[in-house]
């Protein structure tokens, strides 16, 4: 009773402030000032500028407005403007002592301490106060912290002057100074002068609370854009959080939808042949111990504690590998290693046979019985006569499921291989490795990988879940990521040469996500799997910069590689391209021609950049690459990234740079809730046509308790119909993340999650592959009349209709997210002669939009007869149009 009366009285202020804000919204910026203002505003009003110390200063900028520089009234109340970029993801990113002035360019200047720490000033502009441009953090005093700074405009010298605290380890405070004209270089900073010119924040009172900041007079038509906008938002969160919770009540009155769709089918546009594509990234154990079939855990001894950065002391050279039986030691060294970029090995000193080094694999080694597993290892004797190695697969108890024995082990390092024949099967084994005589021995890259790995690969991919991926039937794959692209700082940006080559002298590096990558699924079996299942690579290369909540190396994505070492980066990406695309009689062809691939891979997309913070040093780094492979490489399509959100200054910034810059195409990112996707179906609808191309390289709709279920799987649906529709602007999009293990699960909801012996695609890995099934290369003009026109109606049904020159059907994809049924005529022009009444129909729905285990399900149906779309449900109608 209680909550029914909630949800009405919440749909009923829906409503009402809906109908507030059309009124209102349109006068945000500066395009329609005040078309709705009342005689009897004032011109100007005061504005308080804030921070607050909640959530260790991480919520920004806030506005108070004043007639009387008294009483404030908060916007929002504490809306934030403006948020701090700096530092590392979590519990940086802070704001402290926010100091606003309005400079004679028209701009608003905010500067901001990061921390206690640096010495770093963070500085941004707007000219509206809404709407921000870039920031930028430049370190105006070493080894000292930058606090409360504040400037002033000098207009005589034409330059800004900054002052600010600096507390020292000792506690001893001082005012340092320094000028700027551009916030870019500053003047040498000196020890103020201006002691008592100091602190020009005021105190007021904001909601009984008192606050420090700055207070300017402005118009009130400044004030009004800084209300209505915090007023949208609130409004915009309102849609974003509606949820099939609340259906019941919301379409309490609804019985039934009837639709009628009138399909033109001699009025189409080309659209993207190339829409559905698959991200992969090394989160989740999707590499090592996932797709990568290596069965070893730590093969390489190359673990460190660096890789979870020290806060797991098990997680070092020993990880998975322990000593069995008696009289054994085992440590790991590094003299003397196999390649250098792969430093660690263990020896053995075995004084009694029998003893030997046992390896847990990830989560257990599963095996089948009667199936082949391919054993190697590097090995050499340090002491004793030549022994040999019988390397065992065993069960908890010590039951044998396996085994093969490696001869004459010599005193240099010596690859030796041996086949191992499953006897059982078993999802939890180990493998055993015991030497034969007494002695110390060294081991290095001790692997096990399945015979049957997808397509037979050596050094392959596991079958099922290559297959899985493969299923989708993706134009294209995306790797290695995501955030593992650009790394966690400097150093751990992912370098393709790294990850080419013999598997013992790649480099193996920490994950980013908190673990290990060995790279040995690297860039060859990046490409060699694309090449497997029809997809088209699409790598991800850094621009330069790492990630911006990089923890390591600096805080956050300051720095970038040094503008005096970027020549050679460069060279990298185009030697990635030679390596690619170049023949045999080139350096790098030559190395992918020896790693077993002559013919060149063909490469025609790059992605520079991964949802960077845009700044200064991304688009100097940026641009540099970005001229570069055009001026070298016309034929690749060089893909630019706009922010890790829809919407923002990065999202600005990043779209600013692509049109200045005429990059073909750019990354868009975004993780909202299904109510975001139903309210946002427009969003390409607006799109530029002239401008870049869009590649959706990350997306998903989040619920709380982060399911993927039939909700978030339909509202992914509803909005690809929106997608398909703008295939013209959008050219790719691939559903993030892709892969994740259970029990290893850094992010959800992902696509596919598994474990070592199972697959578990999920709802949403279906809407992936009923539409990566069902793609076309025209989208067909259409009509959709509903016999109910409410908004909240309307955009719960989706229509998509496009036709695939292969094959000559028409595709119809209908999304019913409504918990009625809707009741679909469908009325083909322009190609009725050439119709088949009978078409293919694949439907996905449950009983509840929360369920988790739904398959699609297929049967034929007559297209002229009405048909019947499910309460929460998506329907492809695939009619052939082939004359008979
Ligand atoms: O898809 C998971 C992560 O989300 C990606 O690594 C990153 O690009 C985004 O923030």
């Amino acid at each position: 009773m209680k909550r029914s009366f909630f949800i009405r009285r919440f749909c009923f202020r829906n409503k009402m402030l809906f109908i507030l804000l059309l009124v209102e919204i349109v006068s945000i910026g500066v395009a329609y000032p005040r078309i709705c203002n009342t005689m009897n505003q004032p011109d100007s009003a005061y504005i308080f500028s804030y921070a607050t110390s909640k959530n260790n200063n991480r919520n920004g900028l806030h506005f108070a407005w004043s007639l009387d520089r008294k009483n404030w009234h908060p916007i929002g109340p504490e809306y934030s403007y403006l948020r701090c970029d700096y530092g590392r993801w979590g519990a940086e990113k802070r704001m402290i002592s926010p100091f606003l002035i309005l400079a004679p360019d028209g701009l608003w200047h905010c500067v901001w301490s990061v921390n206690e720490r640096d010495g770093v000033l963070a500085h941004a502009t707007s000219s509206d106060l809404v709407h921000w441009r870039r920031q930028s953090y430049p370190i105006v005093i070493k080894d000292k912290n930058c606090l409360e700074p504040e400037i002033s405009y000098d207009d005589q010298a034409k330059l800004f002057k900054i002052n600010w605290l600096s507390v020292s380890a000792d506690k001893d405070t001082l005012i340092y100074s320094s000028a700027t004209k551009d916030f870019k270089s500053f003047a040498p900073t000196t020890p103020s002068l201006l002691t008592r010119n100091f602190n020009k924040r005021v105190c007021a009172i904001v909601s009984g609370m008192p606050e420090e900041g700055t207070i300017h007079k402005t118009s009130w038509e400044t004030i009004d854009c800084l209300i209505k906008k915090s007023k949208l938002a609130a409004y915009e969160n309102i849609l974003k959080g509606e949820n099939t919770k609340e259906d019941p009540e919301r379409f309490a009155a609804l019985k039934g939808v009837n639709a009628s769709i009138t399909i033109d089918a001699t009025k189409s546009k080309p659209i993207s042949d190339m829409l559905i594509g698959a991200f992969f990234e090394d989160i989740n154990y999707a590499a090592d111990g996932g797709l990568y079939a290596e069965l070893i855990q730590n093969r390489d001894f190359e673990y460190a504690l660096s890789d979870k950065e020290g806060q797991d002391p098990r997680w070092n050279s020993y990880y998975a590998w322990s000593l069995i039986g008696n009289g054994a030691s085992f440590v790991v060294d590094t003299i003397n290693p196999i390649h250098p970029n792969n430093p660690h090995y263990a020896i053995l000193d075995i004084q009694k046979v029998g003893a030997g080094l046992v390896n847990t694999g990830f989560d257990g080694i599963a095996i089948k019985s009667g199936e082949g597993y391919n054993f190697s290892i590097f090995a050499r004797m340090l002491s004793g006569k030549k022994g040999s190695l019988r390397v065992r697969l065993i069960g908890k108890k010590g039951e044998h499921y396996g085994e093969a024995l490696i001869k004459s082990v010599s005193s240099t390092w010596k690859k030796y291989k041996a086949t191992i024949i499953a006897k059982e099967d078993i999802s939890d084994a180990r493998l055993e490795i015991i030497p034969l005589s007494v002695g110390r021995i060294a081991l290095d890259m001790i692997s096990l990988f399945p015979k049957k790995t997808f397509h037979n690969r050596q050094n392959g991919l596991r079958a099922d879940l290559a297959q899985a991926i493969a299923d989708i039937h993706p134009r294209f794959v995306r790797f290695p990521g995501g955030c593992v692209a650009h790394g966690d700082g400097i150093g751990n940006i992912y370098r393709w040469k790294n990850t080419v080559g013999a598997l013992e002298s790649r480099k193996p590096q920490r994950n980013l996500w908190g673990y290990h990558q060995t790279v040995g699924l690297g860039y060859f079996e990046y490409f060699q799997f694309c090449e497997d299942i029809g997809a088209t690579a699409l790598p991800v290369i850094a621009a330069g910069v790492p990630c911006q909540n990089s923890a390591t190396g600096g805080a956050g994505q300051q720095g970038g590689i040094p503008m005096c070492d970027m020549d050679s980066y460069v060279q990298d990406i185009l030697d990635l391209i030679e390596y690619a695309n170049g023949d045999k009689s080139t350096k790098w062809g030559k190395l992918r021609a020896q790693s077993g691939h002559p013919k060149p891979f063909n490469l025609k997309y790059i992605g520079i950049g991964n949802e960077d913070l845009i700044t200064d040093i991304f688009e100097e780094r940026f641009t540099l690459i970005f001229n570069t492979i055009k001026e070298k490489h016309p034929e690749i399509t060089v893909i630019g990234t706009v922010g890790p959100t829809y919407e923002g200054t990065d999202y600005d910034e990043g779209w600013a740079i692509a049109t200045k810059l005429k990059v073909p195409m750019v990354d868009e990112h975004y993780y909202q809730s299904p109510g975001w996707f139903i309210h946002n179906q427009d969003y390409y609808d607006k799109y530029d046509r002239s401008k870049s191309k869009v590649y959706l390289g990350e997306y998903a709709a989040h619920l709380p308790g982060r399911p993927n279920n039939l909700e978030t799987a339909l509202a992914e649906a509803l909005y690809l119909t929106a997608v398909e529709r703008n295939g013209d602007v959008v050219s790719m999009a691939s559903y993030a993340p892709l892969l994740a293990k259970e029990k290893h699960t850094q992010w959800n909801p992902d696509l596919i999650y598994f474990n070592n012996t199972e697959v578990k695609p999920t709802v949403g890995y279906y809407v992936q592959q009923m539409y990566g099934c069902n793609a076309g290369n025209e989208y067909l003009s259409n009509q959709v009349v509903l016999s109910n026109n409410d908004e909240s109606v309307r955009l719960r049904v989706g229509v998509s209709v496009v036709r695939d020159e292969k094959s000559s059907d028409i595709i119809i994809k209908l999304v019913n997210m409504l918990p009625v049924k809707v009741s679909t005529q469908l009325n083909l022009e322009g190609s009725a002669s050439l119709m088949q009444s009978m078409a293919k129909r694949t439907v996905l729905t449950a009983e509840s939009p929360s369920d988790k285990l739904v398959t699609p399900v297929s049967d034929s149906c007559d297209i002229n007869n009405k048909i019947q779309l499910s309460p929460y449900s998506f329907t492809i109608i695939r009619l052939n149009t082939k004359k008979q």
